[in-house]
């Protein structure tokens, strides 16, 4: 079993989602929201985002796959399970876990605007800008992060691992 160090904790976490939150309200204003989570690393970053926002909400998922199980990217972006409201007209954020090759959020980004979304933002928990391949506007990011496999608050190493409650990392 591999050791898992911490990379960020729950305070600094919080302390985030704190900030990210008030600029979310800031920019939204007193217009409604579909929060989109992307299945299954973006539930905890979600849930403790969400809940700090007051704006009139409404949520779905989409489970969508860029990874596979191995740990690097294959470029080719799948939907497993789609939403299931209808974006048409509508604000909606995107809340991701990592922001890694890009392929995944552009994906996103595109698929929503193909459904006629009125406007679509990320929130993206952590990006590793090094591991970019495609070019992609975070519009709320939590943590800039060195190129390292990241566990824990949603993200997994071969589905374990999820249920740490801070940001961790193994080598
Ligand atoms: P992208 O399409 O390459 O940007 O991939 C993003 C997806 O890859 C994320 O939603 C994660 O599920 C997964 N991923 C990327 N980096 C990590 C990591 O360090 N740990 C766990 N999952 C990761
Ligand atoms: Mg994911």
């Amino acid at each position: 079993m591999e050791e898992v160090k911490v990379l960020i904790n729950q305070e600094k976490i919080e302390e985030r989602l704190d900030e990210l939150a008030d600029q979310i309200m800031r920019d939204y204003g007193d217009e409604e929201i579909i929060v989109l989570c992307i299945l299954k690393g973006a539930l905890f970053f979600t849930v403790d985002l969400t809940k700090r926002i007051k704006n009139k909400m409404i949520y779905d998922f989409m489970k969508v796959s860029s990874y596979g199980n191995s740990k690097s990217t294959t470029g080719e972006v799948k939907i497993i399970q789609d939403a299931k409201l209808d974006f048409y007209d509508k604000n909606v954020l995107i809340v991701e876990d990592i922001v890694d090759s890009g392929y995944t959020m552009d994906f996103m980004k595109k698929y929503l605007e193909m459904r006629k979304a009125k406007s679509v933002k990320i929130a993206a928990m952590l990006s590793k800008p090094e591991r970019r391949e495609v070019e992609v506007k975070i519009d709320y990011l939590g943590f800039e992060i060195p190129n390292k496999f990241i566990v824990g608050y949603g993200l997994d190493n071969e589905e374990y691992l999820r249920n740490l409650p801070y940001i961790g990392y193994i080598e």
